[in-house]
């Protein structure tokens, strides 16, 4: 088998959905409709997210359980152009899992119980085999796993030479450390996540390219997804630029940031500039907003290579 080009780390969740009508607020009940269950897991959907856009296999480093979701997700991923070997598969907690209610418009809410997924430790990124590191060109890292896991893996991947991505999502209730920064080439907030590394509120482009040059000051390369108002990227040259989203009838927007981040990994593995890379990976979150689930939704690699232009 070709060595893997690309590691994901990060989580993997089973999610269980219902659609509603409208988001509940506190304390209200809301009748859903259908309710479905698909794999998921921020980490997996970046993982699985890039097999597909990629032609080499993607290594994917993660934590589940020894129960029923667990084996569900190893099969899952097991049918993808995925390394799995490298998974940890434990016993003392059971499998990450979320819970999610989808409205009318495509928006979400997500609820996550970590379980396996915390146990995901920098000794196990310690253990991976050293050849991984030589032949890889790309590692992406989220944060459903403890912090100090995530920044294990960002240094080990920046000494090796890699170019190495933080999807620091989901926002943190506290701002990740200055140092996981240190080891990161590109930064993917979404708007939130912009608002908590920047420490000011990001509600428009305007206030992203600001966010954007804020955290470029920490790190030179920052792409800040905006859902329904595009992107906003700041190159290595000190450059900004604001790239306006596809129009799709979103159905549902669960794992749009990770399409995108999986697509994106390719397309810097495969040497494309990054704003001609963000706008590829846009390609692959515009599809899978119009279609429900996490990995279900998730694009293959001719399906965006054929998606519209900008
Ligand atoms: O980014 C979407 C993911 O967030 C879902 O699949 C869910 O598992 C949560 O991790």
């Amino acid at each position: 088998m070709t060595p893997p080009e690309i590691i994901v780390v990060g989580s993997t969740n089973t999610d269980l959905v219902v659609r509603v009508p409208t988001l509940p607020r506190p304390a209200e009940t809301i009748l859903g409709g259908e309710f479905f269950q698909a794999a998921g897991g921020k980490g997996a959907n970046q993982a699985v997210a890039a097999a597909r856009a990629s032609h080499s296999p993607v290594c994917f480093v993660t934590s589940i359980g020894d129960d029923g979701f667990g084996k569900a997700s190893l099969a899952t991923l097991n049918r993808e152009n995925l390394v799995t070997d490298q998974m940890l598969i434990s016993h003392a907690k059971p499998s990450g899992v979320a819970l999610i209610v989808v409205d009318d418009l495509g928006q979400n809410q997500i609820a996550v119980a970590p379980g396996a997924n915390h146990l995901l430790t920098p000794d196990h990124i310690d253990a991976l085999p050293k050849s991984l590191w030589k032949t890889a060109k790309v590692l992406l890292v989220s944060l459903e796993i403890p912090i100090e896991t995530a920044l294990r893996a960002l240094s080990i991947g920046k000494k090796n030479g890699l170019l190495t991505i933080l999807n620091p999502a989901p926002a943190q209730t506290v701002v990740p450390p200055r140092e996981l920064l240190e080891h990161v080439d590109l930064v993917t907030p979404n708007e939130r996540e912009a608002s908590s590394l920047a420490d000011f509120s990001v509600d428009s482009v305007q206030d992203a390219i600001q966010a954007a040059h804020v955290i470029a000051a920490q790190k030179r390369r920052v792409v800040i997804t905006l859902g329904a108002l595009g992107a906003v990227v700041y190159d290595e040259t000190g450059h900004s630029a604001h790239l306006p989203p596809f129009q799709v009838e979103p159905v549902d927007t669960v794992a749009a940031g990770d399409a995108l981040n999986g697509a994106l990994a390719v397309a810097l593995a495969e040497g494309q500039p990054l704003v001609e890379a963000v706008r590829w990976s846009m390609r692959a979150a515009a599809i899978s907003v119009t279609r429900s689930g996490a990995q279900p939704s998730l694009p293959t690699r001719s399906e965006i290579d054929a998606f519209g232009t900008l």
